[in-house]
């Protein structure tokens, strides 16, 4: 019994030092680890790295910018970047991005912002001022309309990383082989659509006339603004400061998109189509003509990308009769958050970014036309893009959307309104203009 006892006792004798050490163990592993954290932060402030989290969207040559991002951390070891990679619509990127901002996220440093967005960021103070950091000289080395474009009361918000305007894509084969040369005006482009689908049908052919941006997004603005303007129409009235588009040379360009572009020329399904949709009909062989930006010229002509490779020809968007062309302005910049910690970093960055030799590689390799006004006279950019110095105007004149912190509101009844009308065979044009319209100019009316 005395020994059962005593082997008892012993037995928790012993649970009781194996209990003291496991206690002692783990007082000592949480020493170590109190002397380890100290150390491990000590060793990267010796290190110097600083984080930076840049938000920015689905690229359409991903290899172009990892180039970008690898070149970055071999001269900044001391900046570890951290990416987030949001949508590629605009729209949706702009929702996460301002979502982030509203909530004063640490995990948005830099950020890439649509051409429409910096009087918005700006006014709502999510965007820091960059005055003192881009002098008014390197302003200069840019292009005036980008430099306008992220400019606010004063004050400039974000570094023009590349130029966005709308170009006309069209089969230069095709167009050659039934005797046409690219189309002037929208009527000639639907004409020669219909000419070029029903001989290669005869032939066993499918092809459509037309592709280009039609869902109800960002996109949709931008492509029906070149439809209207090259109306005589407007978004926004120049003379009197409120909405256009009741007017009737705006109208009726809506109504011509309706009636004769969409399930016309271009199939029905461009009314859910984005870039990359529209553009991977035409890579793919399967439309005439197609409205896009510059990058879709080095996508379409990349045979590892593209069935029509070589036969892809370029030209200014078509007007009506009497009209002239326009293409809409657009583009990306870079801006840094108001309320980033690392503000410096986030310069090194974002000059690196906008800086002559990385937007020669976005030019040469992504197809990004340049901000920078000294690379229009490239001599390997000309070479790779013979196009550049005969558009070099287009982008120059491209045509801004309207300027204000509200545009993201005043876009959204655009995009209602337009999505309607094109799809929409029975809705009244003039009456979903008016309200639209009307809308519109209560937005505005709160700016002033
Ligand atoms: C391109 C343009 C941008 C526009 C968007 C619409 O990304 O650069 O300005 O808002 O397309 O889809």
């Amino acid at each position: 019994m005395n020994n059962l006892l005593r082997s008892v006792g012993g037995y928790l004798m012993n649970r009781q030092a194996v209990r003291h050490r496991v206690i002692q163990g783990i007082f000592m592993g949480i020493f170590v680890l109190l002397l380890l954290v100290p150390a491990g932060c000590t060793k990267k402030a010796e290190e110097g790295k600083t984080t930076l989290h840049f938000v920015t969207w689905k690229p359409n040559i991903p290899e172009a910018w990892e180039e970008i991002y690898s070149i970055f951390r071999a001269e900044h070891p001391d900046i570890e970047l951290v990416r987030e990679t949001g949508p590629h619509s605009s729209t949706a990127f702009h929702d996460l991005l301002t979502q982030k901002l509203k909530n004063r996220s640490e995990d948005v440093d830099v950020f890439l912002m649509d051409v429409i967005w910096p009087p918005e960021f700006a006014a709502a103070g999510w965007a820091a001022p960059l005055d003192e950091m881009f002098a008014p000289s390197e302003r200069k080395e840019f292009l005036e309309g980008a430099i306008l474009a992220n400019s606010y009361n004063g004050k400039i918000y974000g570094v023009p990383l590349f130029i966005d305007s709308g170009i006309l894509y069209y089969r230069r084969d095709l167009l050659e082989k039934y005797g046409f040369k690219p189309p002037r005006t929208w009527q000639e482009m639907v004409e020669q659509a219909e000419k070029i689908t029903a001989g290669e049908a005869g032939k066993g052919v499918e092809i459509y006339g037309f592709s280009g941006q039609f869902k109800q997004y960002e996109g949709l603005v931008c492509d029906m603004m070149e439809y209207i303007l090259s109306n005589g129409g407007n978004i926004i009235n120049p003379k009197t400061g409120k909405s256009g588009i009741a007017e009737k040379p705006a109208v009726e360009a809506v109504r011509f998109v309706r009636d004769n572009i969409i399930g016309k020329i271009a199939p029905a399904g461009v009314l859910t189509y984005q870039e990359p949709e529209s553009l991977d009909l035409f890579i793919q062989g399967k439309a005439v003509f197609h409205r896009n930006w510059p990058y879709a010229w080095e996508v379409s002509n990349n045979p590892k990308r593209s069935t029509i490779a070589g036969k892809v020809g370029i030209a200014r968007l078509p007007h009506f009769p009497g009209g002239r062309s326009y293409s809409t302005l657009g583009g990306w910049q870079a801006g840094i958050s108001s309320y980033s910690k690392n503000k410096e970093a986030a310069w090194t960055f974002v000059k690196f970014l906008t800086s002559e030799r990385i937007q020669k590689l976005l030019a040469l390799k992504a197809g990004r036309a340049p901000t920078r006004k000294k690379l229009y006279g490239d001599a390997e950019i000309l070479k790779a893009y013979p196009h550049f110095s005969g558009m070099k105007d287009v982008f120059l004149t491209a045509y801004p959307r309207p300027r204000t912190p509200l545009y993201p509101a005043v876009s959204n009844v655009l995009q209602r309104y337009f999505s309607k009308a094109i799809s929409d065979p029975s809705s009244d044009i003039e009456k979903e203009a008016l309200s639209a319209s009307q809308e519109i100019d209560r937005l505005l009316s709160l700016a002033k």
